[in-house]
């Protein structure tokens, strides 16, 4: 993958590790950064060698602590239209990949941050990781999707309290509300523990993860019926090499090799 301005990739074992990297600025989500993971994440749907993403931010004090506000102070109703249609598409980009994403989630993840942790598949938090939609404090709200997935994530009650107070909740609270999967002490915990799912689910058949993804999204699309979506997935599974290896594999006790076709 070619080098880029924001956001340090490396690959590893089947693994592309994104990281944003603004640190001088909290890892804040400009336009370019932005651009940037969209065209990432246009690679990852189409390379075959990267099979799981892992997203965190530069160093230890934030995974990304929002929009970048100098890019936002001067929206007018046609631009911020726009701008939060762009984001909110990238967002889906990265929610919709049939490979598994995780975000590493290392201190303060606000605003467009904790929307894009909101967007990956599962998010792992460092102890000292600060969660919050401070939005409401700018005269604004949250735009990259952050309503529809906070309140999915942790209920409209709760939703509605982050939201409208702009409070930041810390990672035990964000564990305890369901907004995060797993609290680790340190950001090289934290990164184990992701990488220690990611094996797992590497280990299973891609193409029912890529179907899971489809069926989990499919709960809240108004003009899809999740229950038609998940039993589409389902026949399409038992179409693949990979059902015939899992089923053989269980039946004759061996482990399942799959090759996600
Ligand atoms: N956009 C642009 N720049 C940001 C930013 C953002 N969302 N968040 C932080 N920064 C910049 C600061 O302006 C500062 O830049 P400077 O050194 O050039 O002045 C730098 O990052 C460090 O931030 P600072 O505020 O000095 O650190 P802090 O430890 O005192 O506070 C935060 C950290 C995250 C609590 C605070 O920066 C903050 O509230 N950021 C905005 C969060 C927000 O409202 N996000 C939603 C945006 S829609």
């Amino acid at each position: 993958m070619e080098d880029f301005q924001n956001i340090l990739t490396e690959a590893k074992g089947g693994v592309l590790y994104l990281t944003i990297n603004r640190e001088d600025k909290m890892n804040a989500l400009n336009f370019d950064t932005l651009e940037e993971l969209k065209e990432i994440f246009n690679e990852i749907i189409d390379n075959k060698e990267i099979k799981a993403v892992i997203i965190t931010g530069s160093g230890e004090k934030a995974f990304v602590a929002g929009a970048d506000i100098s890019e936002i102070a001067n929206l007018n109703i046609v631009n911020a239209r726009k701008f939060a249609e762009n984001g909110q598409e990238i967002f889906s980009m990265i929610e919709n990949c049939h490979k598994p994403v995780i975000a590493v989630t290392n201190g303060f993840t606000l605003g467009g941050g904790c929307e894009l942790a909101m967007a990956c598949h599962m998010r792992v938090a460092t102890a000292n990781a600060k969660f919050g939609q401070p939005e409401v404090n700018l005269g604004i709200i949250p735009g990259y999707g952050g309503t529809q997935r906070l309140t999915i994530l942790i209920g409209r009650g709760k939703a509605n309290e982050l939201m409208m107070t702009g409070d930041m909740i810390d990672a035990e609270s964000a564990l305890q509300l369901g907004l995060v999967n797993h609290v680790l002490p340190t950001k090289a915990e934290a990164m184990a523990k992701a990488e220690e799912l990611i094996a797992k689910i590497m280990s299973k058949a891609p193409l029912a993860i890529g179907m899971i993804v489809d069926c989990v999204n499919a709960v809240y699309m108004a003009e899809e019926n999740g229950y038609q979506t998940e039993a589409n997935s389902f026949a399409r599974c038992v179409k693949s090499g990979d059902y015939k290896e899992g089923t053989s594999a269980f039946l004759e006790k061996r482990k399942p090799v799959f090759k996600g076709e």
